[in-house]
């Protein structure tokens, strides 16, 4: 048993209240005790948090980790005016599978880096990038080594060498690719979008991995409006993502469901289209996260601060309704409740923020606020380095 008391947390923000002069001991890498730093019992261990405001870790559950490749010029033709379409999809799809085991683990690694030093402590990986059997179950065995939380996404689009036969895709799909990619996988997902699949094809796709013992998510609305989004309700999957364009009727599913509206605002900022109201699915009481979408087509940031401002700045939410949505409406889009909040018996994952408040993370955008990480109860804080901006010796001076 090992113990670790964070002490000096100026506030600590816990679902019922925000502790003022709080303490928190993890045991075992979960919370054990939190309240007033002057009632904390003795531990092993203490970690000083210098006033600074105490946060759940940032559960992102929608991210496409396993590629190879860049689409910088694609992001650059979209700014200049071209629409984004799920075809671009393919390019990454070509690179990757070209990309050695080593060079995947290798670049999805160093995204997970940027992640945890933004604060996140969960991630979800989706497949996707692979569309062979052999491709898919790579990305997921690969994957498993990162996170628990894989995601199997064969039906990302149909690739060029079923261009011609659809049907026959989607038979691979839910037959020997869902075989191949069965033990790697949690989670299975269908992209239900013009352009990639229509709404008969996801529901035949997300039954297949629901047999299978695979839990169902799905992206949708992304593009237009969806009936997709109904689907996902209908079938019970634990989220549905994008949600970006959504009728009356897919407000009212939502709400009523137990189908989580992941919000993915670095997709509408990377490719120009109008914000989802978040405002609108609350006041209508549907459980709302906020995650990257962290792929290299319609949302390469890894930033889950980066999402909580834009949600709050565009997307109608309070910041603490978009610190909610990061961290415990992640952890209902992954079906969990062991994480996402600072509760008795949740994992000790959490963030020291290098401010006094979670409202600096929308309100100081694009600044790295992160003070440390704890994952489990341990810090990852990466050892830092006091330089100056300019630490070259200023030159003499003549004289
Ligand atoms: O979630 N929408 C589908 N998949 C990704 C985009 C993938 C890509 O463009 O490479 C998304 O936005
Ligand atoms: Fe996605």
């Amino acid at each position: 048993m090992s113990s670790t008391l964070i002490t000096n947390i100026g506030v600590l923000v816990t679902p019922e209240r925000e502790l003022t002069d709080a303490a928190l001991i993890s045991n075992d890498g979960l919370i054990a005790w939190f309240g007033s730093a002057k009632d904390a019992p003795a531990a092993d261990d203490a970690i000083d948090a210098g006033g600074r405001c105490v946060i759940p870790g940032f559960v992102d559950t929608h991210s496409h980790l396993m590629f190879a490749g860049d689409r910088s010029a694609e992001f650059e033709a979209r700014m200049a005016g071209q629409k984004y379409a799920a075809g671009g999809i393919r390019s990454t799809v070509a690179a990757t599978r070209a990309a050695s085991d080593d060079a995947l683990l290798a670049h999805a690694s160093r995204l997970i880096a940027e992640m945890s030093a933004q604060g996140t402590t969960t991630v979800e990986i989706k497949s996707g990038y692979g569309l062979t059997a052999f491709d898919e179950s790579r990305a997921l065995r690969l994957a498993q080594t990162l996170t628990g939380e894989t995601t199997y996404l064969g039906a990302h689009v149909v690739p060029s060498e079923y261009a011609d036969d659809v049907a026959g895709y989607v038979e691979l799909v839910t037959g020997p690719m869902l075989d191949a990619v069965a033990p790697y996988a949690k989670w299975i997902d269908v992209f239900c979008e013009t352009g990639a699949f229509d709404t008969d094809q996801a529901r035949a796709i997300l039954l297949a991995g629901i047999q299978r013992g695979l839990g169902a998510r799905m992206h949708a609305a992304q593009l237009g409006e969806s009936a997709g989004v109904q689907l996902a309700v209908e079938l019970g999957a634990a989220s549905v993502d994008h949600c970006t364009f959504l009728s009356n009727a897919d407000v009212d599913a939502l709400a009523d469901g137990d189908t989580v509206a992941t919000l993915l605002p670095g997709v509408e900022f990377s490719t120009r289209q109008p914000y989802p109201s978040a405002r609108r699915l609350l006041d209508a009481g549907a459980t709302v996260a906020l995650a990257t979408d962290c792929n290299p087509g319609s949302s390469f940031t890894s930033s889950m601060p980066f999402c909580i401002a834009v949600a709050v700045r565009d997307m109608g939410m309070t910041p603490a309704e978009a610190l909610h949505a990061a961290t415990a409406g992640g952890a209902a889009a992954l079906r969990r409740s062991d994480i996402g909040t600072i509760a008795l018996g949740a994992r000790a994952d959490l963030v020291i923020l290098d401010a006094p408040s979670y409202i600096h993370l929308a309100y100081r955008p694009g600044v790295p606020l992160i003070h440390d990480v704890l994952v489990g109860g341990v810090s990852i804080r990466p050892p830092l380095r006091a330089v100056l901006l300019d630490d070259r010796a200023a030159p003499p001076v003549d004289e």
